[in-house]
């Protein structure tokens, strides 16, 4: 992560901290608190963040010592499991994510001097995550351990009147929150288990479909989403498929007919509902990568917004397409996590399936915009459909490459199509030349 950055949202944190220290007397600057948020733990300290656990800590600091292990950025961003993290990061899954950070804090003073020698063979502390334990134990060579597992690398990293912050080599996970994500997990994947049917024959390119590749279940996909996108108008080449580019084990069709259903529920988005019904080779596609492993950010432009798409904007071949492609985020992202994305780093630019163009987005008004200028889009709609592997915003407008925008926008006032069904009869054009997956025939 960049440093000015982080820098910059440390000075926020701190003064939010201030901010409540006025509220809270007992807690001051030279708390352990303060201390960990201007640390180089900045990836704990996000998730601190994150988890809405401020109020909580500086609650904990007023009563009693505390003392953090911390795991560094190293353990948190590339040792962990990718699919643990996601899990962690979901808006419902908050309660795991915090148990996890309080199984890391200790209500007492644990200096390195205190520690636990190494005859003593178990010392459990209590938790600030209710019912849970840490062992703190050393080794003969006098290495100390926390948790059995993990090594302190740094012991009194922070010393602070309230507390203090040791280093450690790897995230703890207390056994209730390992046991929400098995369930989860399992749960997913019961229930995304595709029956081995017939052999299946691509619609695209009337050659069967290679069959599975031994993976474990609910593994992340070995290839970039962008090995795995068949070739489309707009899309460079893909590549002959890869190993490992095709276990499925999500059954990705009726994931994308969920939210396509959860989209007609909804109302206000039938326009797009109707797109992606129709331009089958598109829901196909999603269907497809979905089932595969990866996951989809769809933001979909209301109902209005696609009513002003003009008929230049539809006329070339492929353009709807095109223009959907834009609006895919090879990314799991909710509402929260983009915005607190945006309120973080201002500006964040998000690949889309639509190669290279990426789609900025940043905070406005409370809220997230897409986009720039003129043809710039609200997060209008948040989460309207989410299954963890599909999201689904509403917006409410259409996005386009900023590059096309300044080339293709025209200088006058454009002329709203008036009749919708000649344009679903242009978007549909395209969409019809492809069998129906779906059992729709055009
Ligand atoms: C924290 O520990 C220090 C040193 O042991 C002690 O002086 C102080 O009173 C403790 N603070 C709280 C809130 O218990
Ligand atoms: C798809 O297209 C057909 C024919 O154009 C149309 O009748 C149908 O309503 C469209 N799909 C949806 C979900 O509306």
């Amino acid at each position: 992560m960049d440093k000015k950055i982080y820098g910059a949202l440390n000075l926020i944190m701190l003064f939010i901290l201030a901010t409540n220290i006025n509220a809270l007397p007992q807690v001051n600057s030279n708390s352990v608190l303060v201390a960990l948020l201007d640390s180089h733990y900045t990836e704990l300290s996000e998730l601190v963040e994150k988890a809405l656990l401020l109020q909580t800590l500086e609650k904990a600091v007023t009563l009693h010592n505390i003392t953090i292990f911390a795991p560094n950025n190293e353990a948190l961003e590339r040792q962990m499991d990718p699919e643990f993290k996601r899990f962690l990061l979901e808006p419902r899954n908050l309660k795991s994510l915090q148990n996890l950070l309080l199984y890391h804090i200790i209500p007492a003073r644990v200096g390195s001097n205190e520690w636990p020698g190494e005859n003593i063979v178990h010392q459990r502390h209590k938790t600030l995550c209710a019912d849970n334990y840490l062992p703190l134990t050393s080794t003969k060579s006098g290495k100390k351990i926390v948790g059995g597992v993990s090594h302190v690398i740094k012991p009194d990293d922070v010393i602070r009147p309230d507390g203090l912050i040791h280093g450690i080599e790897r995230l703890l996970v207390p056994r209730s929150v390992q046991e929400d994500f098995n369930r989860r997990r399992s749960l997913a994947s019961i229930s995304a288990v595709l029956p081995e049917g017939a052999p299946v024959v691509d619609p695209r390119t009337h050659r069967l479909k290679k069959p599975a590749g031994p993976a474990p279940a609910g593994s992340p996909p070995v290839l970039p989403v962008y090995d795995a996108l068949a070739p489309g108008p707009s899309l460079a080449p893909a590549p002959a498929p890869g190993p490992g580019g095709g276990h499925r084990h999500f059954d990705g069709e009726s994931q994308v007919k969920d939210f396509i259903q959860t989209l007609l529920h909804y109302g206000g988005y039938n326009e797009l509902a109707d797109i992606l019904v129709n331009l089958t080779s598109l829901a196909t596609e999603m269907g497809k990568l979905v089932s595969e492993g990866y996951v989809l950010t769809v933001l979909a432009p209301n109902d209005e917004a696609m009513a002003k798409l003009t008929t230049d904007q539809l006329s070339d071949i492929g353009a709807p397409e095109q223009i959907m492609y834009y609006h895919l985020i090879p990314e799991y992202q909710t509402e929260e996590s983009m915005y607190n994305s945006v309120r973080r780093f201002g500006k964040v630019n998000y690949n889309t399936l639509r190669l290279p163009h990426k789609v900025a987005a940043e905070e406005a008004d409370g809220s997230v915009k897409f986009g720039s200028g003129d043809g710039s889009a609200y997060l209008f709609d948040p989460d309207i459909y989410t299954d963890g592997r599909i999201s689904v915003q509403g917006i409410d407008g259409v996005l386009f490459p900023e590059t096309e925008t300044k080339v293709s926008a025209p200088t006058t006032a454009p002329t709203p199509k008036v009749v919708s069904t000649q344009r679903r009869g242009k978007l549909m054009e395209v969409g019809c030349t492809i069998a129906g997956v779906f059992g729709h025939s055009c």
